[in-house]
C-alpha cells in the first residue's frame, strides 16, 4: 500500500497543496493503488453543492468487506485480525485471524442471505461490543445490506425511533450486555421497542449473558444454530459505488435524529487512506481505539480503517474503571498496544485518580495516542501527554464528525509538530475555511469564526436517510456553496485549528453529540412540565452537562420537587437513553423570549455557567424580568 506519503513537514505542506490544487488526481491516485476493484471508475467526482449532490468514483464496481477481509487472506491469513478484550479481565481474550474472521463473516452474510435479506434493506445492530457485534457489521455490508447500529445505550423508544425511520427489516441484538459490575437487558429493551415498529420481521439473538430472556414465537431466533449450520465462504455482492453503505443516527438541532447515510466506495477511501496516515500505522502495530461501534468512531476507526490496511484491531467490552482505574493502561500492556485512541472525557476522568494507576503499567509499546469527539482541555491535554505519551508519543487531536466519516483536522504523527488544545492542520485533500457573521470567508491568520468545508471529501455522508431537502438545509444553505459543520474554530499565528465548540444548539456531553431539542421535546411529554429549555455548562470531568429550566404546568403543585427532578430525568433516560439526564433543574415561571417567541438560549447559557456579567442588550425580551428571577434562582 502506497498512501503513506508525507515524511516531514515540510512535505506535508507541498503534498498538501497539490492535494487542493488537483484535488481529482489526488484521490484518484489514492484509490487506484490501495484497493482491490471489480471495475475502475468513469470519473473521480461530480458534484453540485447547492443541491448537496456528491458522486466519488462513479461507475466503480467494489465490495469494502472484500477488500477488509479477503484480499489479506493469502499474506495475513494467519495475522490477528481483532483482539477481543472481555469486560472481565478474568475472561480469556480472544485472538481473532483474518481467515477466521473470513469464516465468522462468510456464515453470519449466508445466515441473512437465508433469513431473506438482500442488497439495500435495513438491518438495525443493537449489540454490546463483543466479537458478533463485527461480525455482523461486516456480513451487511458483504451482502450490500444497509447496517444501521444503534448505539446499545439507547433506550427502547430511541431504537424504536431509529428503526422506524429507515425501515429495518431485521433487528440483530443479544441476551445482554456487561458493562463494568452491570449487566444490560438488550433483548428486554429491543422487545419493548418491536411493540412500535411494524416493519421488523425477524430478530436474531447472539448469546452473550445467558440471561433469561424472552423469545417470540416466529420472530425470534437464537443466532447460534443458525450459525452452525451456515457454509464458511461466500459470494461478496458486488456494489456500485455510490450504493449506500450504511446509516448512522445522530443528534439534530430539532426534534428527529438525522440518519447520515454513507456510502460504499468513497467511505472505503476515506477511512483506509486516513487511518494509515493519522495512525502512522505500520505492518505488525496493534491499535486500539476504545469508542464504541455504535458511534461513528467506532465504525471508521475500529473496523472498516483498520481492517482496510490489514490491522490488528482491538475491540473492548468494558470501561475505564472497571475493575480498576488502571484497566485501559492494563490492556495496553497486556496487549503490546502501539496506538490509543480515546476521548477527552475518558481522559480527564482518569486524570481524576492516582497517577499510580497509569504508572504501574508498562506503556513503552505505544507509539501515537489519540484524542476524538470533543475539545481536549489544556490541562487534560497535558496529563494524556506526560503520563500516556511519556512525552514521546504524539497526541494526534483530531476532529471530525458523523458526517464527515472520517477525521478532516489533526496532526500528522512525526510530522506536525503539536500544540495542546490544536487539531492543528487539515489532512491533504481537506480544505476547511473560516466564514463571518456576514458568509464572507475570513481570510488571513489569527482569526475565528465558522468552520466550513469548501470542497468534497470521499468519507463525506451523502444524504439524511429519506430528507435530502433537510440534508440540505442544514449542512448546505448557511453558507452556499460550503458544508457548515456547525462547530466555531480559531484558526492561530501559523494556521493551526482550535476547535471551540459547537455553534448551534447541540451539546456534547461526555464525548455524546446531544441535540437539546429533543430532549426538551421528553421532558415537554412529562404530564406536569409545560415548557422547558436544555443548555449545556461547563463540567471538570464531562466537558459539558446539561442544564434544565423548566416551567411546570402548575407552579407550586409538587411539593416534593427532589421526586419531580427524578421523574423528570428517569423520562429522560426512558426516552433517550441514560447518557442525556440533566446534571442540573431549575423550575421557573417563565423563560427569556424574543418577541417572536424564540428562547433567548445565550441568556439561559450565560447564567448556567455562573456568568451573570453583561447579558447583552435584554430590552428587546418580551419579559425582561425573567431573567432576574432566573438568576436568583439559579442551583
Ligand atoms: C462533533 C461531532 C468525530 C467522532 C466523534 C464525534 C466535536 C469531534 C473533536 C475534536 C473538538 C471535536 C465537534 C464535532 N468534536 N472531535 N478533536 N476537537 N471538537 O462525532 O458525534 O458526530 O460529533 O464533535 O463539535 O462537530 P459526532
Amino acid at each position: 500500500m502506497s498512501y503513506y506519503q508525507v515524511k516531514n513537514f515540510e512535505e506535508y505542506f507541498k503534498h498538501y497543496n497539490k492535494s487542493i490544487r488537483e484535488p481529482r488526481k489526488f484521490w484518484d491516485k489514492i484509490a487506484d493503488e490501495n484497493f482491490t476493484w471489480y471495475q475502475q471508475w468513469d470519473k473521480v467526482l461530480e458534484f453540485d453543492m447547492q443541491e448537496a449532490d456528491f458522486k466519488w468514483f462513479s461507475g466503480a464496481k467494489v465490495n469494502i468487506v472484500k477488500n477488509c477481509i479477503d484480499r489479506h487472506l493469502a499474506k495475513r491469513g494467519n495475522k490477528t485480525a481483532i483482539i477481543f478484550e472481555p469486560n472481565n479481565p478474568d475472561e480469556e481474550a480472544q485472538h481473532i485471524t483474518y481467515t477466521q474472521l473470513y469464516e465468522r463473516v462468510s456464515k453470519m452474510a449466508n445466515v441473512l442471505r437465508e433469513q431473506g435479506i438482500k442488497k439495500g434493506d435495513r438491518v438495525c445492530i443493537y449489540l454490546p461490543m463483543i466479537p458478533e457485534l463485527a461480525v455482523v457489521v461486516l456480513a451487511c455490508a458483504r451482502i450490500g445490506a444497509i447496517h444501521s447500529v444503534v448505539f446499545a445505550g439507547f433506550s427502547a423508544s430511541a431504537v424504536a425511533a431509529r428503526i422506524i425511520d429507515c425501515g429495518c427489516k431485521m433487528v440483530i441484538t443479544s441476551d445482554g450486555g456487561y458493562r463494568g459490575n452491570k449487566t444490560i437487558d438488550l433483548k428486554g429493551i429491543v422487545d419493548e421497542a418491536l411493540k412500535t415498529c411494524p416493519t421488523v420481521e425477524k430478530v436474531l439473538v447472539a448469546k452473550r449473558t445467558n440471561a433469561d430472556i424472552k423469545m417470540q414465537e416466529g420472530r425470534d431466533q437464537w443466532l447460534q444454530p443458525l450459525l452452525d449450520e451456515a457454509v464458511a465462504n461466500n459470494v461478496a455482492e458486488i456494489m456500485d459505488a455510490e450504493d449506500p453503505l450504511f446509516i448512522l443516527y445522530t443528534s439534530g438541532s430539532t426534534g428527529k435524529p438525522k440518519g447520515m447515510l454513507h456510502t460504499t466506495a468513497g467511505y472505503m477511501v476515506y477511512t483506509a487512506y486516513t487511518f494509515k496516515n493519522i495512525f502512522a500505522y505500520e505492518e505488525n502495530d496493534v491499535y486500539w481505539c476504545t469508542a464504541d461501534i455504535g458511534w461513528i468512531t467506532g465504525h471508521s476507526y475500529i473496523l472498516y480503517g483498520p481492517l482496510l490496511n490489514g490491522a490488528t484491531t482491538v475491540i473492548f467490552e468494558g470501561i475505564p474503571s472497571y475493575p480498576d482505574f488502571g484497566r485501559f493502561w492494563e490492556v495496553i500492556d497486556k496487549h503490546k498496544v502501539t496506538q490509543f485512541y480515546t476521548a477527552p472525557t475518558a481522559i480527564r476522568s482518569l486524570a481524576k485518580e492516582d497517577w499510580k494507576w497509569v504508572d504501574k503499567h508498562d506503556l513503552t509499546s505505544l507509539k501515537v495516542i489519540g484524542s476524538v469527539g470533543e475539545p481536549i482541555n489544556e490541562e487534560a491535554w497535558h496529563w494524556y501527554n506526560d503520563h500516556v505519551g511519556k512525552k514521546k508519543s504524539p497526541i494526534v487531536d483530531t476532529w471530525w464528525q458523523t458526517e464527515t466519516g472520517g477525521i478532516m483536522i489533526s496532526p500528522l504523527p512525526f510530522v506536525t509538530p503539536t500544540k495542546p488544545t490544536y487539531a492543528t492542520l487539515p489532512l491533504p485533500g481537506i480544505q476547511p475555511v473560516l466564514m463571518d457573521e456576514l458568509r464572507n470567508e475570513i481570510e488571513g491568520n489569527q482569526v475565528v469564526g465558522s468552520l466550513c468545508i469548501k470542497f468534497p471529501w470521499p468519507g463525506m455522508a451523502r444524504t439524511i436517510w429519506g430528507d435530502h431537502q433537510r440534508f440540505k438545509e442544514t449542512y448546505f444553505s448557511a453558507y452556499p456553496g460550503k458544508y457548515f459543520t456547525g462547530d466555531g474554530a480559531l484558526r492561530d499565528e501559523v494556521g493551526y485549528y482550535r476547535i471551540t465548540g459547537r455553534v448551534d444548539d447541540v451539546v456534547i456531553v461526555s464525548g455524546h453529540n446531544l441535540g437539546t431539542a429533543p430532549i426538551e421535546d421528553a421532558i415537554n411529554e412529562h404530564p406536569s412540565v409545560a415548557e422547558s429549555a436544555i443548555v449545556g455548562f461547563p463540567h471538570d470531568v464531562k466537558g459539558n452537562a446539561l442544564y434544565g429550566f423548566i416551567i411546570l404546568k402548575e407552579a407550586g403543585a409538587w411539593r416534593n420537587q427532589d421526586n419531580l427532578v427524578k421523574e423528570i430525568n428517569e423520562h429522560i433516560s426512558s426516552h433517550i437513553g441514560p447518557i442525556a439526564k440533566l446534571d442540573k433543574i431549575q423550575f421557573v415561571s417563565g423563560l427569556p423570549k424574543t418577541r417572536s417567541g424564540k428562547i433567548m438560549r445565550r441568556i439561559l447559557r450565560k447564567i448556567a455557567e455562573g456568568d451573570f456579567s453583561n447579558f447583552g442588550d435584554t430590552s428587546t425580551l418580551l419579559n425582561p424580568e425573567i431573567v432576574e428571577e432566573i438568576k436568583n434562582g439559579k442551583v
